[in-house]
């Protein structure tokens, strides 16, 4: 392992070249085998400290960046604004210098604000990894969904993904569109007109409004949540309507006569935008997403330290 990213920071997918992409798939393949043996933990991180920011509500991004810290012996300091002095009135450069102060090499952050990465990366030292920044990129969730397909199908490139749902509010989303075209696979989004934001054909997607025209098209189904609490105003009528209209059912898997992969970067709402059948069928890689996240995560840890000569 000699090779290096072309960034920094991991601040989006959208900064990142085909070739960085490539780099983390293939080093996280390092690492899965790594995380199958007896003793999963490698000393790659050792004397790094970690800091794990999380202004906003996480479950698998954070339990993953924190596996994956300890599977690399890094030494972490987990944070979360719930309980910190945030709500006392602090401002993120003053929270951040503050933990900086207490010699942290990386950050992982997590942040309701788009941008608040990039922001970041302008005035401290660290390397930082955006784990979520508002409804703009995720890109980690990106790398491990590809890592996903790749796995599953053997490869992302030619592949027809259509990711379907809220994609208005979604960061998955986006950072999926920018990994998978990078990755040479065709994008198709797919919502009720209020969910899609008009900007997003100029990104070099198909945009289809029927959920049947697109499960036909796809070979795999990325499914998305209803953000609520992201929506300001209403989208669509009800719940109950937006499942009869975009909810994926067995049924109707099991009509189009082949078989489509279906992810979902969680979590889900059950018997919304799928029913449990669907999200627990062989079909379904949901749980492969959340297992290889800790793999890809491993990958871009080790590899934003630079510590591949060692
Ligand atoms: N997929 C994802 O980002 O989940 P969490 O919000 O639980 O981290």
């Amino acid at each position: 392992m000699n090779k290096r990213l072309s960034v920094k920071h991991l601040l989006g997918i959208k900064q990142l070249t085909a070739e960085d992409i490539d780099l983390i798939l293939t080093t996280a393949d390092q690492f899965k085998e790594v995380l199958n043996r007896t003793i999963k933990k490698v000393p790659s991180l050792r004397d790094i400290t970690i800091a794990n920011l999380f202004f906003e509500n996480s479950t698998r991004t954070r339990v993953s960046f924190e596996l994956a810290e300890r599977r690399l012996s890094a030494d972490i300091v987990n944070f979360s604004a719930s309980s910190s002095s945030v709500k006392k009135g602090e401002t993120l450069i003053d929270t951040v210098n503050n933990i900086l102060a207490m010699k942290v090499d990386m950050v992982v952050m997590r942040h309701p604000n788009p941008g608040a990465c990039v922001f970041l990366s302008r005035h401290v030292d660290s390397k930082i990894i955006n784990a979520g920044d508002g409804a703009h990129e995720h890109p980690t969730q990106a790398l491990l969904d590809a890592y996903s397909i790749r796995e599953r199908l053997g490869s992302v490139k030619g592949k027809r993904v259509a990711i379907i749902g809220d994609i208005l509010h979604s960061r998955v989303a986006l950072s999926n569109i920018y990994c998978l075209q990078k990755l040479g696979a065709e994008v198709m989004v797919c919502g009720p007109q209020t969910l899609v934001p008009r900007y997003i054909g100029s990104l070099g997607v198909k945009v289809e409004y029927n959920l049947r025209k697109a499960l036909e098209w796809c070979e795999v189904a990325n499914m998305l949540r209803i953000q609520l609490e992201r929506q300001d105003i209403r989208y669509f009528p009800s719940l109950r309507e937006y499942t009869m209209q975009y909810g994926v059912n067995k049924q109707m898997l099991d009509s189009l006569g082949r078989e489509i992969t279906i992810m979902h970067p969680g979590p889900i709402n059950r018997g919304v935008e799928i029913t449990s059948d669907v999200a627990d069928s062989d079909q379904a890689i949901i749980l492969g997403q959340v297992e290889n996240g800790v793999a890809v995560r491993m990958a871009v840890l080790y590899l934003l330290a630079g510590r591949t000569d060692e």
